[in-house]
């Protein structure tokens, strides 16, 4: 037999480039696919001149609904399968607050009622929502409640109002009723140690400067604004943080800490947070493992320049600005939200990878 091994005239591959497709103003707008979005995907399924399959996920900074389910509604819109697990919400990271301590104390969670189940998914034990902490007490907003009344006496029987203080807050989608959410967060942060009926003193000069924290408040998405299909964009959950921190700042106004008329938020998640891309690139690692390729550059295909783009500039992405959402041509992008390039439409961006991959 021949000792000497033949050399081997196969080049090796580059590992092939992966993609992170935002959702809204990317594949669809206001439930409808962008064309071309399908096409795409496609594309990365095998449709190229390598016959190459090339990871992707979708991360979104939408939810209120579970992973699998936001993916099923994507693949009926797209007539193209996502899975579950190559899909990440705003508030998917968020599982990891149910490996702390807070996995069994009382949790409030703010957004759409569905978004209960969603947290009692990632493990936490003990969920309220705005709508039942207002049902205990129904002065606290005097106001016709968005989706009807609620019956405390017939509520979830795991926690108790009375006696369970709430831990910590947890914005996991954008509310529908800003107003009642803006009041109970803010009865909730002024509490003492999360009891919702009590308050901290709060008189000119009088919380002391060495005041117990308030109860953590995470946020699940910081953009200010995101894309429908109506002609001008929309306030996502960022909008809402602004206006409650809007009624924070004159709340606080005589407090002697300055750092107290803040909004205090303890954690933020959703592109372009850190907690997510470090998230998403863990979900990219596992999925492509089975593909025995290492991974190689990550487009992220985004129309919000200040939450898509600067995401992927920050965390070692490529940014691929389209026009088909938030950003629209002839608009000043500026500092770490420039992206590498701006094309059409997202069938371009990967159209555009393809080419500049070889
Ligand atoms: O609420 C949805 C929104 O803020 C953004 O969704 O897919 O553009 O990140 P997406
Ligand atoms: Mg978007």
């Amino acid at each position: 037999s021949n000792a000497f091994k033949k050399p081997n005239l196969r080049p090796s591959l580059p590992p092939p480039p992966a993609f992170a497709f935002d959702m809204d103003g990317v594949l669809i707008r206001g439930g409808k696919a962008v064309p071309g979005a399908r096409r795409a995907i496609e594309r990365l399924c095998g449709d190229n001149p390598q016959n190459r399959e090339m990871p992707f996920i979708v991360l979104t900074n939408s939810g209120g609904e579970s992973e699998a389910s936001k993916a099923a509604k994507l693949s009926k819109q797209l007539g193209i399968e996502i899975k579950g697990d190559q899909f990440i919400v705003s508030h998917t990271p968020m599982q990891a607050l149910a490996q702390t301590a807070l996995r069994s104390k009382l949790v409030h969670v703010v957004g759409p009622d569905a978004v209960k189940d969603v947290a009692k998914g990632y493990g936490f034990e003990k969920v309220v929502t705005t709508r039942e902490i207002r049902a205990w007490d129904k002065r606290m907003w005097p106001y016709p409640v968005l989706g009807g009344d609620h019956d405390y006496h017939r509520h979830d029987p795991s926690f108790n109002l009375t006696t369970d203080p709430i831990s910590a807050i947890l914005i996991m989608h954008d509310p529908p009723d800003w107003g009642l959410d803006i009041q109970i967060i803010t009865d909730l942060l002024l509490s003492q140690n999360g009891h919702i009926s009590t308050r901290r003193p709060l008189h000119h000069a009088s919380l002391p400067a060495d005041h117990p924290p308030f109860i953590p408040l995470y946020s699940s998405n910081a953009d200010f604004l995101w894309s429908n299909d109506y002609a001008f964009p929309r306030f996502g959950q960022g909008g809402f943080v602004a206006a409650l921190r809007g009624v924070w700042a004159p709340l606080m106004r005589d407090q002697p800490n300055g750092a107290d008329r803040e909004l205090p938020i303890a954690g933020q998640f959703g592109k372009p947070s850190a907690a997510t891309y470090d998230f998403a690139k863990r979900v990219l690692a596992r999925n492509s493992s089975n593909t025995k390729d290492a991974i190689g550059t990550v487009y992220m295909v985004g129309d919000n320049p200040a939450s898509d783009i600067a995401g992927a500039n920050r965390h070692g992405w490529t940014g691929i600005l389209v026009e088909t959402g938030v950003y629209k041509q002839g608009d000043v992008v500026v500092g770490d939200e420039r992206p590498e390039v701006v094309v059409r439409d997202v069938e371009k961006a990967v159209e555009w990878v393809m080419r500049r991959e070889g």
